[in-house]
């Protein structure tokens, strides 16, 4: 793979606002690049949108769907949840696991995020398994145990099997304006690539288009996670275009 940016608008776009982002997009996206350029973009909106997002982009060969979120369990009584199968059949070929936002909100636990993992590889979507430190643990210099506990609890050794992304994403940075220094990602997308030699690292926190090209130039980093930047079709577009020029 050689660049995938992945758009998580997270609990972001009434429709009227999708409306004009599906048709900005698909007027510039075109301009700007494609099959040739091995840049694979990907869109998760809620889980209301899809639907919507995909027939916008349904002819768009260089968008993919992606979930935020999906079941740990394959079917059954299980209210409010959403299964890899329906996001399937939906037309999504991307699910994003394990966010940190989840993580903390909802308790997500390794075990919880295994089962999803499963899930997914089930029904052939591909995983944005997200991994992350809190402040502390970057302070105290115990980040690395902590991402590699974070790996291992969900499934090494089916992970090393799969075709999952790893995304890594400090919670520190989220959403903060904060991002880590250079040497500070390539520690960890070097430490990431010795678990995990044959999946595919991007990284997630603070994305804009004036980091997106120097991230994606560091060691074993192939793509970006973007949350707030990916809100405004005119800044994605910006990102997008940094990414092509780097
Ligand atoms: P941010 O979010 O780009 O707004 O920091 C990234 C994410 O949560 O995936």
């Amino acid at each position: 793979m050689s660049c995938v940016l992945i758009a998580n608008w997270k609990v972001n776009l009434d429709m009227k606002a999708l409306e004009n982002y599906c048709k900005e997009i698909s007027i510039s996206l075109p301009l700007l690049i494609d099959k040739n350029n091995d840049v694979q973009i990907v869109m998760a909106p809620s889980y209301l949108h899809l639907p919507y997002v995909r027939q916008q982009i349904i002819n768009q060969e260089l968008i993919s769907l992606a979930a935020q979120d999906c079941s740990a369990f394959r079917d059954g009584p299980h209210t409010g949840d959403v299964s890899a199968a329906m996001l399937k059949e939906m037309g999504c070929s991307y699910v994003i696991i394990g966010h940190s936002e989840r993580r903390l909100s909802y308790n997500e636990n390794e075990e919880l995020l295994a089962a999803k993992l499963e899930c997914a590889y089930a029904e052939g979507l591909r995983p944005i398994y997200c991994i992350g430190e809190d402040f502390e643990a970057r302070l105290a210099n115990t980040f690395l145990p902590k991402l590699r506990q974070q790996i291992k609890d969900a499934g090494l050794d089916r992970l090393a099997k799969s075709k999952a992304i790893i995304a890594y994403e400090p919670i520190w940075s989220i959403g903060t304006g904060l991002t880590p220094t250079s040497d500070q990602i390539t520690e960890v997308s070097n430490f990431i690539h010795e678990l995990l030699p044959n999946q595919d690292i991007v990284y997630g926190g603070s994305v804009n288009h004036e980091n997106a090209a120097s991230i994606l130039s560091l060691n074993h980093i192939n793509g970006l996670l973007i949350g707030k930047a990916s809100t405004d079709p005119e800044q994605f577009m910006q990102i997008i275009k940094a990414t092509l020029n780097k």
